[in-house]
Order: C-alpha cells, then sequence, then structure tokens
C-alpha cells in the first residue's frame, strides 16, 4: 500500500451522481477500477435496470448476483451487481420472515406490484437497503478470533439515480416512516440510515463543464448538503485540452483569428488550397476558444461549490475498459482514491 494521501481514504460507500447523460456510470467505472488498484476488492453497483456497466466491461449483462467483471493493478478486483427492487424484496423477505419461495405468491398478490411501482419509498430502500448491505458486510471470522470479521469489500461504488432525484432517493427516513413504526422494516431501514448517514458515505457529482450540468451540479451539492449527506468531490467529465496559446484563445472567442498568418503557415506546410483551409480553421478555431470560455466560466461556478474538483479526460477513442483505466490512473494521479 502507499502511503500517499488521497482525499477519499476512509470512504466505503461512494454514491455516483450527475444530470443524466454527463458520464455517471463511466466515472463511477473508473472510480471503482481507481480503487481496486491496490490490490482492493470493490462492487460497483447499478440500480433501477439501467444496463450501463455491463457493456462497458465487455459482457451482455449484470444480474442480480455479484460477479467479478475485471481486475485491477496488484491485484485488486472490481465485482458487479445491478439491483432491482423486486429481486431485492424477494432476498429481504426470506431474511427477515424466513420466507422462501414465496415470489411466485407473492406476484399473484400484487404485493411486488406494490413495492416495485406503486410506493417509491419502499422501492427506494429495498435498493439502497442492498447496496448498503453490500457496505456492512463482512467475512465470518474464524472461531479463535474475536469480533466482527473484516469487510468482504473495501469500498462500493454506486452508479446512482441522477442528480434531480438523488437527495430523495437517500434520504430514507422521510419515506420510511410512514411504512412501518416498529417490526424488521423499520430496524432495516435504521441500518441503511446509518450506512448512508456515516462519514464513510459520501456523493459525488460529475458534470460537464457547461451551463445546465454545472447548474444541476452546484443545486444537488447544496440540496445533499441540507439533507445533511456528505457531500464527495466534484467529477469534471469529458475534459479537453486547450490547443491553443491564451492570447489566441481569447481573441478567437471574440471571433477574432488572424486568417493572413494562418494562410501563410498553411502554405508554408505545403497545404492544397491554403486559403480556403484558412478560413474552415478559423471556424473551428473560433468554436473551440468559445468552448473553452464556457469550460472557464463553468470551472470558476464550480469552484464556488467549495469542493475538491477532479478532471476525467475527454476520451477520443470512445469508452472502453483499457480508456476506463486510463481515467482510474488520472483520478489516482489526481490524488481522488
Ligand atoms: N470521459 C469520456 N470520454 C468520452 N466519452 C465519454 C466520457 N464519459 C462518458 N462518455 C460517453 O458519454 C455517454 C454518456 O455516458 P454515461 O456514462 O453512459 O452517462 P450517464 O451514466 O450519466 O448517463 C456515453 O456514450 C459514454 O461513452
Ligand atoms: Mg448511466
Amino acid at each position: 500500500m502507499s502511503s500517499r494521501d488521497r482525499d477519499w481514504d476512509g470512504v466505503r460507500l461512494h454514491v455516483v451522481t450527475g444530470k443524466g447523460g454527463t458520464g455517471k456510470t463511466t466515472v463511477a467505472a473508473a472510480l471503482a477500477l481507481a480503487l481496486a488498484a491496490e490490490g482492493g476488492k470493490v462492487l460497483l453497483v447499478e440500480v433501477e435496470e439501467r444496463h450501463g456497466i455491463a457493456p462497458l466491461f465487455g459482457l451482455d449483462s449484470l444480474s442480480y448476483a455479484e460477479r467479478e467483471i475485471a481486475a485491477a493493478d496488484n491485484g485488486g478486483t472490481v465485482y458487479a451487481l445491478a439491483v432491482d427492487a423486486e429481486a431485492a424484496l424477494l432476498e429481504y423477505l426470506e431474511m427477515f420472515y424466513g420466507l422462501r419461495r414465496v415470489g411466485g405468491a407473492l406476484r399473484r398478490f400484487g404485493v411486488i406490484d406494490f413495492a416495485t411501482t406503486i410506493a417509491p419509498g419502499a422501492r427506494d430502500i429495498l435498493l439502497t437497503g442492498k447496496v448498503t448491505e453490500a457496505v456492512r458486510r463482512r467475512t465470518p471470522q474464524s472461531a479463535r478470533h474475536d469480533g466482527p470479521g473484516p469487510y468482504v469489500y473495501d469500498a462500493v461504488v454506486l452508479d446512482a439515480p441522477p442528480t434531480g432525484r438523488i437527495t430523495r432517493f437517500l434520504n430514507v427516513t422521510a419515506e420510511v416512516s410512514g411504512l412501518a413504526r416498529v417490526g424488521p422494516v423499520r430496524d432495516h431501514a435504521a441500518r441503511v440510515i446509518d450506512v448512508i448517514r456515516s462519514p464513510e458515505t459520501v456523493v459525488h457529482f460529475v458534470t460537464l463543464l457547461e451551463e445546465m450540468p454545472v447548474q444541476e451540479c452546484v443545486e444537488g451539492i447544496a440540496e445533499a448538503r441540507d439533507a445533511g449527506l456528505h457531500v464527495g468531490g466534484i467529477l469534471v467529465n469529458m475534459v479537453r485540452p486547450a490547443l491553443l496559446e491564451d492570447s489566441v484563445l481569447a481573441a478567437a472567442s471574440q471571433g477574432v483569428v488572424d486568417v493572413a498568418a494562418l494562410t501563410r503557415g498553411l502554405q508554408a506546410a505545403s497545404l492544397p488550397d491554403p486559403s480556403r483551409l484558412a478560413q474552415e480553421l478559423s471556424k473551428e478555431i473560433v468554436e473551440h476558444a468559445r468552448h473553452m470560455r464556457v469550460a472557464a466560466e463553468a470551472r470558476s461556478r464550480l469552484a464556488a461549490a467549495g469542493r475538491p474538483c477532479y478532471d476525467v479526460p475527454f476520451l477520443d477513442d470512445g469508452v472502453d475498459l483499457d480508456g476506463l483505466r486510463r481515467l482510474a490512473c488520472e483520478l489516482r494521479d489526481q490524488g481522488a482514491v
């Protein structure tokens, strides 16, 4: 193990949220690989039947059964699990009431429909219940040792619902109090709440350097904080390098490009039709400069949120396992995990 400081040392549940399409699943997968990179066992979980993780790891699908999906550096392993509310309910009934093979009967009575579609609070707690169970799970201790055994997973990464729903999703208390005031359901809820409120759980926000995702990110952070959740870092996804010097960018963002100089340069490089090429290139330069200006504004808004920010580079060749490993290295180089 290295002794360097990592910002989220001690965190065992990393919840990854963000506006839809900003790269939650991609970043959650990279984070899981990064966390496993020093020989750890990490569980990557998705909820709500999104089926986003499997293709990233070259698999057809995941199921309600934890399986190994990738080896990380130095002997680490990433496992994955897709949690659906119905399977979680059956497991829960079996665990607490010793009900086996009740699935068919319950389905006929419509209980599962109730839990999975009618009562959103019940549905959420079935999902968070399974996730937090994995966080708390320990290996059985051998008879010679006292006390609890070591944790099965060093960390769990949750590819969570989007920013608009994350606080309600994690805010188990209010939703469940109406469901059961006593008994195993209440106790189950209490254990879920313990994990979610613990400093070992943080909520990370994925964003792009664009206006709407940044807006959602900043609002989401404030809302999560108000709800008493621990806000983790801001993962800035799809970061592209600046291709031009600041002075050139500043001018180009105002639409000013030295087309004559560009033409001479292209001519010197013996490129065909240099003046037309220079015209076309100058449009792209202006576009790039505007993008960089929006990105810089977005960064200063994010800085005001007062959370550590990490850059996740844009992968030109698309997202595959090699790309995810590169992103994991970047996160580690920035001291995230
Ligand atoms: N860093 C990145 N570089 C290149 N493409 C990315 C990156 N992150 C995400 N993508 C692509 O953006 C799309 C949305 O990403 P995804 O992780 O599925 O987002 P979400 O889970 O938030 O909906 C996918 O096509 C994905 O391959
Ligand atoms: Mg996704």
